[in-house]
């Protein structure tokens, strides 16, 4: 995978803290890679990374996915870096979970969820929208991660089709986080269709159960596992996988 510029949200920790750590020790690793976080007090990996980074140049930024003006002020760092060059890759990782079923749920539960997981990651699209079309411009390629795209950290527990009675019965109790990637879907898939001509690859993936906070230690796959499936995917992905939702190799997973 080559990409001059990479932006990662909820960098400093799990997933993707993971997917920095990959992308700065690719074969051929970006110019940059933007990497926020909310609490200073919680990047000593993120910055580990940084120092030791020897062709990315790293920039912490400090940016909650829920504040109109810390996204609008990352994008003017961003900016202020890449010019007129844009943005390649918006990874939108950054998410939230809180166990509650239907039977407990709560506005404030559902309310946090879909704030978090839907209207976070569409805000700041929207925000980086101008830079990656700006890098989407600069080739008339087909649509591929190297020209311009977003990859959008979805979930399987988003997916209706994926849903059925023979589900275990621990499935339905995250329901705000549930409908809150099935609406994260839906919005980028809308995206998707809203933006096909401007060369902007958008998809949603499914990183697998994974073994960080938010997935627990009981989770099946390692951050190294997820994380390098996912970029091999990123890579092999072109126009006929855009607006669609895949798992961490590539399979297509029901809406
Ligand atoms: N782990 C799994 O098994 C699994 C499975 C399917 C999908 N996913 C998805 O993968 C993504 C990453 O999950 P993870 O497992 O790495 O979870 P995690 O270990 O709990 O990390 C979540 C990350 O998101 C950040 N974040 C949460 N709310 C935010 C906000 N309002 N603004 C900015 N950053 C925010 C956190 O920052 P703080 O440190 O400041 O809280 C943290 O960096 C999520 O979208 C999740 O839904 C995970």
């Amino acid at each position: 995978m080559e990409v001059e510029s990479v932006f990662v949200t909820g960098a400093n920790r799990g997933i993707g803290l993971e997917f920095v750590k990959q992308i700065v020790k690719l074969p051929k690793p970006p110019l940059f890679v933007f990497a926020t976080y909310r609490d200073e007090s919680t990047t000593q990996a993120l910055k580990e990374i940084r120092d030791a980074s020897k062709e990315s140049q790293v920039v912490l930024i400090k940016m909650d996915i829920t504040k109109k003006d810390e996204i609008e002020s990352a994008r003017k760092v961003v900016e202020s870096k890449l010019g007129d060059n844009g943005l390649n890759l918006l990874i939108n990782n950054a998410g939230a979970l809180k166990g509650q079923g239907f039977l407990n749920i709560t506005e404030e539960n559902m309310v946090s969820h879909f704030t978090t997981n839907a209207v976070g990651p569409v805000l700041v699209l929207k925000e980086m929208l101008h830079l990656l079309e700006k890098a989407a411009s600069r080739k008339t390629s087909r649509m591929d991660v190297s020209r311009a795209a977003v990859l959008n950290i979805s979930s399987m527990g988003g997916s209706i089709g994926e849903l059925t009675d023979e589900s275990p019965k621990k499935w339905l109790e995250v329901f705000g986080y549930r409908t809150s990637k099935t609406a994260l879907n839906m919005a980028m898939r809308v995206i998707a269709f809203t933006v096909k001509d401007q060369g902007i690859l958008i998809v949603n993936m499914c990183p697998g159960w994974v073994k960080t906070d938010m997935g627990s230690q009981e989770a099946q796959l390692t951050t190294e596992e997820s994380i390098s499936a996912m970029l091999k995917t990123l890579s092999q992905l072109n126009e006929s996988h855009h607006g669609t939702f895949l798992d961490r190799n590539g399979k297509t997973i029901l809406f």
